[in-house]
């Protein structure tokens, strides 16, 4: 499996442990530092170009609704075995966006001063933990089903099922 931006390895770890071999790349060595059981990969995921070809590629967390979305999304393609599976997390398209805060374990996460001008969302993401809090500002485009579709067949991808945020491809034969 192909982690891409993997983070602290939430995602990684875990299926490494489940004995599935994971290599998690992430451009940030401060997240890999944290990765403890899948095999690691400082990089930048455009630039990515590996000989391996993987059964399983996951692009998470939004990754395909930045700038350089369908660029990640091609890499990904480009490193999927002809019978694998990418599995993609997008920006739910329709969602109603509007401030609001859930916990996940000792962390509060709240979302803030959002505006939406079609299909660009600009909003402020909290995370506060005890006494201490960060604040991230983000900018992302929503991919609807139509621009998706238009999208994976132009990267020689098919969708094999669609389920709001989830997105699971499989090379086109
Ligand atoms: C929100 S974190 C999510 C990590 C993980 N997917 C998860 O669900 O826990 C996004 C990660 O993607 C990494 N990232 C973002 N863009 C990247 C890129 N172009 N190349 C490599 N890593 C990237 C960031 O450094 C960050 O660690």
């Amino acid at each position: 499996m192909l982690d891409l931006g993997c983070g602290t390895g939430r995602i990684a770890d875990p299926l490494a442990l489940e004995g599935h071999d994971v290599l998690a790349v992430d451009e940030s060595a401060d997240m890999l530092a944290e990765v403890q059981h899948a095999r690691t990969l400082c990089a930048s995921i455009g630039s990515l170009s590996l000989d391996t070809r993987f059964d399983v590629v996951l692009l998470l967390s939004h990754l395909i609704n930045g700038t350089d979305g369908e660029e990640l999304l091609e890499v990904a393609a480009k490193h999927v075995t002809g019978r694998g599976s990418v599995l993609v997390q997008r920006l739910e398209p329709g969602r109603d966006w509007r401030p609001g805060a859930v916990i996940q374990g000792d962390v509060t996460i709240s979302l803030d001063s959002i505006r939406v001008s079609g299909s660009i969302i600009e909003a402020t993401t909290e995370y506060v933990l005890g006494e201490r809090s960060w604040r991230q500002p983000w900018r992302m485009r929503v991919i609807d089903d139509a621009e998706l579709s238009a999208m994976t067949k132009r990267l020689g991808l098919t969708i094999e099922l669609l389920d709001g945020a989830w997105v699971l491809l499989r090379p086109a034969t």
